[in-house]
């Protein structure tokens, strides 16, 4: 390890295995307990934490210095490391069998007192504050673990792919913009006054136009900026493992991204099987009503339409006659114990999710108990395989809303009634998805994932007489019910890419002025090609069984898009701005949600 004898001569954790020599430490005062006598420090550094001691009669200048260190004071301290006593045995800490007992002391550097501590996490700090003193946060142990298996992961990454004979490529941060669907950052140009670069939402075209250059490999742990709506899945800058490849074919990305992550969560203590399992997107809808399911636990969707249309209840038999769908989930043992109120409680979570109502049944011993009541509860159980205790919940609406809302509701009831089994990991591939997606509101079709995305092969035909039955060579990769990725087969044809550009309304003209260079790039040999990119800070999240991507990312941005540690973003000088041509308007006030 690199490190000068002058601070130390080892970690905390690596002083315990020194067994009586005396060695010098440098870290930080954990926390201190004044024995009268003896004064006792943890010491602390990344490896992990050391007890010194003090003693008054052996080294009394260092004790008179120890009482006066206060928390997270820097010191550098030597001394022998010795066996405790073994009724002092800490077995919760690697370093518990040993102390270091001080000779020698040295403060390095003194700290006021902290906004909020670095031990006690049971009286937290608001997150503001938090993020205001990132650094503090960091030096807790879990904070310094998840970065630790950040990098490691990271360098799983890099192993595994450079072995598969990928090359990492850096791409340019300041673009013309890429389509990915979100709002672009711009950022303005001083030397070509009145114009603006893009930062990427990914680097999806220069990826492509490596591939055109003969790279055939490429990978990039690559930073990524879209300026949208946050959530705890989502910054506006967040990373992406990005990944193109030339010759190749679905299931390469699939052999790939498999090895891969079983790699990375091995990293992280975390067993997954390859193959993973696969599912095409209308079947997918159809079971969970998500693209991205999870599927930890069953509980699917079913349709119980043609029940309901013949139940005799008014409201479900109104709804099929006006073209709705009636859809279930089934919730095993959910039902047992629920109160009226929770029941009821049931129609508010629908409703959240966007639905109109809900009706629930539950089989209790002496038949099914049900939001309404009707001859329609006959069969009901059956129909869903409903057993004592179960809970069902019943929505009537058109089918995309139906299954939306059931999606959602299956996820949260699971989570709320622990259907989910502890330590499951259930990785999933969803697969042929549509190529285009209508718009109502343009009234034009829309490119689901990118519009350099391929349709199969058998499918182009059909980008001019029937849309939205092209099915797209794109697939994504689900873990536990979060998109950790996604990619596609792109296309390397300039007929068809014209063709694809048609189908969503971008004529030759504006797809020559938006994307000339990459419809240039096609005609000048391009290779057949794909790729894929994962979600770096949302894997590492998942592995290490955190709720947010901000928690394993060093300096991430609050959910309004603030650093309030360094105050970004900021004001800047008019003089900056003149520079740049450009001038502040007022405000519009609050930003409109996505
Ligand atoms: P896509 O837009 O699906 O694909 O992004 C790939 C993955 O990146 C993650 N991700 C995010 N993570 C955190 N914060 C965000 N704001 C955010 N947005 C996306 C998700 C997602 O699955 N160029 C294509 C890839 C390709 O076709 O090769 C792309 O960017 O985990």
């Amino acid at each position: 390890m690199i490190g000068s004898d002058r601070y130390r001569t080892h970690t905390c954790v690596g002083a315990a295995d020194t067994n009586g020599a005396t060695v010098r430490v440098a870290g930080w005062v954990h926390r201190r307990r004044d024995h009268g006598g003896l004064i006792f420090i943890d010491l602390r550094d990344r490896s992990g934490l050391l007890q010194l001691v003090f003693d008054p009669e052996a080294a009394p200048q260092a004790h008179a210095a120890a009482h006066r260190f206060h928390n997270e004071d820097v010191v550098s301290v030597s001394g022998p490391v010795i066996a405790r006593d073994a009724k002092n045995v800490n077995p919760n800490i690697p370093t518990g069998g040993v102390e270091l007992r001080v000779a020698e002391v040295e403060l390095l550097s003194s700290s006021d007192p902290l906004p909020f501590s670095v031990e006690d996490e049971t009286q937290e700090a608001s997150e503001e504050v938090r993020l205001a003193y990132r650094y503090i946060e960091t030096r807790r142990p879990k904070r310094l673990r998840a970065l630790e298996m950040r990098a490691q992961i990271a360098s799983v990454t890099r192993g595994v792919l450079e072995d598969e004979g990928f090359l990492e490529v850096e791409t340019p941060i300041l673009i013309r913009s890429t389509p990915e669907g979100a709002r672009d950052f711009i950022v303005p140009s001083r030397l070509q006054q009145g114009k603006w670069y893009a930062l990427p939402q990914s680097p999806q075209l220069f990826k492509q136009l490596l591939m055109v250059g003969g790279l055939e490999r490429y990978y990039q742990i690559v930073r990524c900026f879209r300026d949208e709506d946050l959530r705890a899945d989502r910054q506006p800058e967040f990373t992406q493992i990005d990944i193109e490849a030339s010759f190749i074919e679905p299931e390469d990305i699939y052999r790939l991204i498999e090895r891969l992550l079983v790699s990375q969560a091995e990293a992280a203590g975390v067993t997954l099987h390859a193959p993973f399992p696969r599912l095409g997107f209308a079947e997918c809808m159809a079971r969970y009503g998500t693209d991205r399911p999870d599927v930890r636990f069953g509980v699917e969707i079913q349709d119980w339409t043609a029940q309901a249309a013949a139940s005799g209840l008014g409201i479900f038999e109104k709804a099929v006659e006006a073209g709705s769908v009636v859809r279930g989930i089934c919730l095993p043992a959910a039902g047992g114990g629920l109160s009226r109120k929770d029941l009821d409680g049931l129609v508010t979570d629908a409703q959240e999710f966007g639905a109109r109502g809900l009706v629930w049944a539950v089989v209790g011993e002496d038949g099914l108990r049900a939001s309404v009541k009707g001859e329609f509860l006959q069969g009901l159980a059956e129909a869903f395989g409903a057993v004592q205790g179960d809970l069902i919940c019943l929505v009537a609406d058109t089918e995309d809303a139906a299954l939306g809302v059931l999606g959602s509701l299956r996820v949260r009831l699971a989570e709320r009634y622990g259907l989910i089994p502890e330590g499951a990991w259930a990785p999933l591939w969803v697969t042929d998805f549509p190529l285009v997606e209508w718009n109502p509101d343009q009234k034009r079709w829309d490119a689901r994932h990118h519009p350099f995305t391929s349709p199969r092969p058998e499918d182009i035909p059909l980008l001019a007489t029937d849309p939205g039955a092209v099915i797209a060579q794109a697939y994504d990769i689900v873990l536990n019910g979060l998109e950790i990725g996604g990619g596609s087969i792109r296309i390397h044809d300039r007929d068809v890419q014209q063709a694809a550009f048609a189908t969503i309304g971008v004529d030759a003209e504006e797809a020559e002025e938006k994307f000339g260079f990459l419809m240039r790039a096609l005609r000048l040999g391009a290779p057949p090609h794909g790729g894929i990119a994962l979600g770096f800070d949302r894997l590492v999240m998942l592995l290490l069984g955190e709720k947010s991507i901000r928690d394993v990312i060093a300096f991430p941005k609050t959910s309004t898009g603030q650093d309030p540690l360094t105050g970004a973003p900021s004001e800047v000088d008019d003089d900056q701005l003149r520079d740049l041509s450009v001038r502040n308007v007022p405000p519009k006030g609050p930003a409109k949600a996505d």
